[in-house]
């Protein structure tokens, strides 16, 4: 099964992150990452609008929002304005998920949503049809480097299911948090479409382009149950 790979920028080096942007693209990357922290819903602050301009303004992959903030509804046309192609936003802080998920499509962003490694899917349910893309967090948010949480490739499976059941239009599914050659088959067998990686890309030893080969690589090889 084919899978996308979209860098996350929060492991980059900022100080030439145009650069890095670039060398992800040629490396052949299919989606840029921006993790967005307020320091409130996560215990970290990130980025904002801002650095989504300047890596709307490095690239033209699609820039994948994924905010990790409280009352993202008052931010979601400041991003709209700083170049999202997806905008995603944890059910934890959307008590009117279905709205918030609306304004997104209003404009004219594709609307995500992403739940803590322990919210149940069940809060997807009514919400699959109307989005684009259902993010796993794979690790609890706030950093990035941290180890892959097991249990989410069954959470993944699960989710698969649903989106296959409760007729989601093609919505993506994507995995974020301790992405790497070692856990990339896993979560695409599982039913990943599209694996977010920052460490594992933007600190490889072997630099970007390899660290991007390897996962994709990782990700398509055929698994020990024949999966691929
Ligand atoms: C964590 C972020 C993830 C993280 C992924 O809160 O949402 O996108 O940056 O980074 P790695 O791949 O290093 O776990
Ligand atoms: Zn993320």
């Amino acid at each position: 099964m084919t899978v996308l790979i979209s860098p996350s920028i929060l492991s980059a080096d900022f100080g030439r992150l145009a650069e890095q942007v670039s060398e992800a693209a040629e490396a052949g990357a299919d989606w840029i990452h921006v993790d967005v922290m307020d320091g409130h819903f996560v215990p970290n602050i990130t980025i904002g609008p801002a650095v989504t301009s300047a890596v709307r303004a490095a690239t033209d992959l699609p820039v994948d929002v994924h905010l990790m903030i409280e009352e993202p509804d008052q931010y979601l046309s400041a991003f709209a304005d700083a170049g999202a192609d997806y905008i995603t936003v944890h059910q934890e802080v959307c008590p009117h998920l279905h709205r918030t998920v609306e304004r997104i499509r209003e404009l004219g962003i594709r609307p995500g949503v992403t739940l803590n490694p322990d919210t149940s899917l069940d809060t997807l349910m009514e919400v699959i049809p109307e989005i684009d893309l259902a993010l796993i967090m794979s690790v609890n948010p706030g950093f990035g480097g941290q180890s892959y949480i097991p249990a989410s490739t069954e959470k993944i499976r699960r989710l698969r299911t649903m989106l296959d059941e409760c007729g989601a239009n093609g919505a993506e599914l994507e995995v974020d948090g301790g992405i790497n050659v070692g856990t990339a088959g896993a979560a695409s067998r599982a039913g990943a479409s599209v694996l977010v990686a920052g460490a594992a890309v933007f600190r490889h030893p072997d630099g970007i382009a390899e660290a991007i080969r390897l996962i994709r690589r990782a990700a398509e090889e055929v698994g020990a149950d024949g999966a691929s």
